[in-house]
């Protein structure tokens, strides 16, 4: 196809589009782009954002029950962290042409996900711990390397977000520490927490390579750096002697610990995976709810803050 414009074809367009990929320069939102790339940062992106702040449920559930004050100030400082992730992700999202509140309405009808691990209930204060722990260690490992992400406001947003995400997982790990120095009942309670949560952590990094049909494109126009499998292993190798450090016991019964110091996981359970993204876990529905109820308490104060905005432009 001829751009009438620029009468440049579309062909010099990507070759020139994947030129500047190659040279490792970002893409700008103004820069010409496959609209497959758009479309994948789209999904990719918004998802993220959405998974940011529902993220912020199971946490925010614990927040008038913080053993301590300072717990309590500690846990505040994190989830408030975590809206702002999401909201420099939807600014992020909305560079490539869609707005906001479409974004949210796609959540909304299902048609958009998030991350699945935020879809288990939050049962005691030990999978708080759990969360910061292994969700954002998780987190942080799949980050770090989109840090150096293709598209500019995606790398930008990651950079930031990146910085305060190495808080939370050491806020979990030493709420997980302190238990395991603890009684009986809270050593018991870090090892149930561990228990539920290791795996849906390591479904955190999306299915095998070999089935990840998202993958060879990502990796092609270098949205994606690393791919699934060898972030998870990444995040294993880091994770398991910080829990043997403090005496926790991975619920994995076919690891294998390699003699260079790394392991070989047993298996995911996928089908588990599968149900909980599309939308059969435990709080699927408690979630979307929940999100659905907020946007629309919080209507008003949208619709204030943008009569102040025309106002103020005036
Ligand atoms: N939960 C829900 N859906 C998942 C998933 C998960 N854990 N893993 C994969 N999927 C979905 C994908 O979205 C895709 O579905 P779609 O095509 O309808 O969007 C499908 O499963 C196939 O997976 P692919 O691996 O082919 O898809 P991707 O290449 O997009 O890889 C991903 C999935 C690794 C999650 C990638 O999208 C990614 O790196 N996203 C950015 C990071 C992110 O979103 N993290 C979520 C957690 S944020 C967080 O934890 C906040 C922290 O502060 C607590």
């Amino acid at each position: 196809m001829i751009h009438a414009e620029t009468k440049i074809s579309e062909e010099k367009l990507l070759e020139h589009f994947e030129a500047k990929i190659e040279a490792e320069e970002k893409i700008e939102p103004r820069d010409w782009m496959p609209d497959a790339y758009r479309q994948h940062l789209i999904r990719q992106i918004s998802q993220h954002a959405h998974s940011e702040v529902i993220g912020m449920q199971p946490e925010g559930n614990w927040i008038t029950r913080s053993p301590s004050l300072r717990s309590k100030k500690i846990l505040l400082a994190k989830i408030q962290d975590e809206g702002g992730h999401g909201l420099y992700l939807y600014s992020a999202a909305e560079t490539l042409g869609v707005s906001r509140d479409q974004y949210i309405q796609w959540l909304h009808e299902g048609k958009a996900k998030y991350s699945s691990v935020f879809n288990y209930p939050t049962l005691n204060w030990a999978d708080i711990g759990a969360i910061g722990w292994l969700v954002d260690g998780a987190a942080i490992t799949n980050q770090v390397s989109l840090q150096r992400t293709s598209y500019g406001p995606y790398s930008r947003a990651m950079v930031r977000i990146c910085k305060e995400e190495s808080f939370h997982q050491r806020q979990g790990y030493e709420i997980m520490w302190r238990m395991m120095e603890g009684t009986k009942e809270q050593r018991q309670m870090a090892q149930d927490a561990i228990n539920r949560w290791w795996w849906p952590a390591l479904m955190m990094f999306g299915p095998h390579d070999t089935d990840s049909p998202r993958t060879s494109l990502a990796m092609k126009w270098k949205i994606k750096r690393e791919s699934n499998d060898n972030l998870r292993e990444k995040f294993i190798n880091k994770t398991i002697p910080q829990a043997e450090h403090i005496g926790l016991v991975v619920p994995d019964n076919k690891l294998v610990r390699n003699e260079d110091g790394t392991f070989k996981h047993g298996d995911i359970n996928w089908d588990e995976f599968w149900a909980v993204v599309n939308g059969n876990g435990p709080c699927n529905q408690q979630r979307l709810e929940h999100h659905i109820r907020a946007h629309e308490e919080g209507a008003w104060v949208r619709e204030t803050a943008l009569v102040a905005n025309l106002k103020h432009k005036k």
